[in-house]
């Protein structure tokens, strides 16, 4: 059993310090946010995230986890402290780094033995020797401290499962001793452990996003160029991903990635190459592309509906994937911006995440369900695949639009079956519209 403090309870860090607890250890996480606080040690979740519930309650009735506001009891016979506070966007494509800052501070002030800090915020190269800069400037001299880098990969939405199985753990460290001493938190979970040096962790952590991120724009250009040469993207990716070279994930055609991670990561290392005198060219259209996604949805729009101006357009989905309620940087928020300033009216639900998105949006309407945000509509969009839009009645959604306009931006319906329902069925990239099929196989049987 470790003594474990974490500092920041957003997605990562409550997910983490749930996860260590639940595993045998002492946990304390503190967090400035005083009301976050309270609620958590009162067994009620600030976020949606399946299953960690659960364990956060069964943890806090065992002793084994509290939270804090304060530092001193945070820190109080801790082995490690974790920080795993935001480093959102700075507004200029970096990252902003005030509240790696402050933590640093607040553990520099308040340390009172040493420990080892674990850095698992993701943070620009070089941010590790930073924090122990900090830190040094303001902790006393017996509170000596080692900073590892471990970046964290959990996806919301199945950052339970991420946690407790991850895929392999990466430890930077000028520091072997520390490195172990963090490693043998993992020993139990059975994940292969990458040890390296502090930069090279914080790299790999930028790497993956960056890749993961460059694979949807990939296939969302594709999907562009499939769109005029009558090519189906759903059947190409999944051509593709059974070549165990390529595999499927990561290759769904769509309106892009948005989220807490991938855009402004990407940014991030766009940045961290200028700054180093690079051109990060590639990472330049990724980012390009993306924004292509959320312009074809409005384009299709105007081409299907003339104008924007006083159509009723109903949203399904506006959390940035399935199974969370975060809505930063979610393709449904720029898409209701981008509506709005056309004239449209806009009439979302969402299953989790419409708390956040009318604290992110003016204007807005907001339904009960996926029936009642489509009625009267002039055009509905699929933004987020949701498992309880898969199997909507189309032919009960098409009789309460005024207009039968269906967008799919996540390619989850039969274009066929839309079609039959009575909507005039736009996906992305789906090929050759199901009605002229026969034409182009009997063209191909006499060519044969
Ligand atoms: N969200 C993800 O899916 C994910 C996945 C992998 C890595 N990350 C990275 O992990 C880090 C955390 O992300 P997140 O989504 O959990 O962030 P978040 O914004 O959800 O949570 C940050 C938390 O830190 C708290 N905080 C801020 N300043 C503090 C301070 N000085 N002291 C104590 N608490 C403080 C905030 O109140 C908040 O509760 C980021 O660097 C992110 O890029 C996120």
């Amino acid at each position: 059993m470790k003594n474990i403090c974490v500092v920041g309870t957003g997605y990562v860090g409550l997910t983490t310090g749930t996860c260590f607890a639940d595993m045998g250890n002492h946990v304390v996480c503190v967090d400035i946010d005083q009301a976050k606080v309270a609620s958590l040690n009162a067994g009620s979740m600030p976020i949606h995230e399946p299953g960690l519930g659960e364990i956060l309650v069964s943890n806090l009735k065992a002793g084994r986890l509290t939270f804090t506001s304060s530092y001193a009891e945070g820190l109080k016979d801790a082995h490690f402290v974790f920080i795993a506070v935001g480093t959102p966007d700075d507004g200029q494509g970096g990252a902003d780094l005030s509240q790696v800052r402050s933590a640093a501070k607040s553990i520099g002030e308040h340390l009172d033995h040493p420990v080892i800090v674990v850095n698992k915020s993701t943070v620009p190269i070089g941010t590790g020797d930073l924090v122990t800069s900090i830190i040094d400037e303001y902790r006393r001299p017996e509170a000596r401290i080692t900073v590892v880098s471990n970046p964290e990969f959990l996806r919301e939405g199945s950052a339970l499962h991420d946690c407790m199985e991850p895929e392999r753990v990466v430890l930077g460290s000028e520091d072997a001793v520390a490195m172990e001493a963090v490693e043998g938190i993992y020993a139990g979970l059975g994940a292969p452990v990458i040890k390296t040096d502090l930069r090279t962790a914080e790299m790999i952590k930028y790497a993956s996003n960056a890749f993961l991120a460059t694979r949807i724009s990939f296939i969302n250009e594709v999907a562009a160029i499939c769109d005029k040469l009558g090519a189906d993207v759903k059947q190409v990716a999944l051509g593709m991903g059974y070549d165990s070279r390529i595999g499927p994930s990561y290759l769904d055609a769509g309106l892009g990635f948005g989220g807490s991670c991938f855009p402004k990561d990407v940014k991030a290392l766009i940045r961290m190459a200028r700054d180093s005198g690079q051109h990060p060219q590639m990472l330049e259209a990724v980012m390009e592309i993306n924004r292509d996604r959320r312009r074809w949805v409005i384009d299709t729009l105007v081409l299907t509906l003339g104008t924007l101006k006083e159509k009723r357009v109903a949203m399904l989905g506006v959390a940035f994937k399935p199974n969370t309620d975060d809505v930063r940087e979610a393709p449904a928020l720029d898409l209701i911006q981008r509506l709005q300033n056309a004239g449209a009216h806009v009439r979302v639900y969402d299953p989790a995440a419409m708390e956040n998105a009318a604290a992110a949006t003016e204007g807005v309407d907001f339904a009960s369900d996926a029936y009642s945000a489509a009625d009267s509509a002039d055009a509905v969009i699929l933004v987020t695949e949701w498992n309880e839009f898969k199997n909507l009645d189309l032919v009960r959604l098409r009789r309460l639009v005024r207009r039968p306009v269906l967008i799919d931006g996540r390619n989850v319906y039969d274009p066929a079956a839309a079609t039959d329902a009575g909507f005039e069925y736009h996906g992305v990239a789906r090929g050759i519209p199901p009605r002229s099929l026969p034409v182009i196989e009997s063209e191909t049987r006499a060519r044969g």
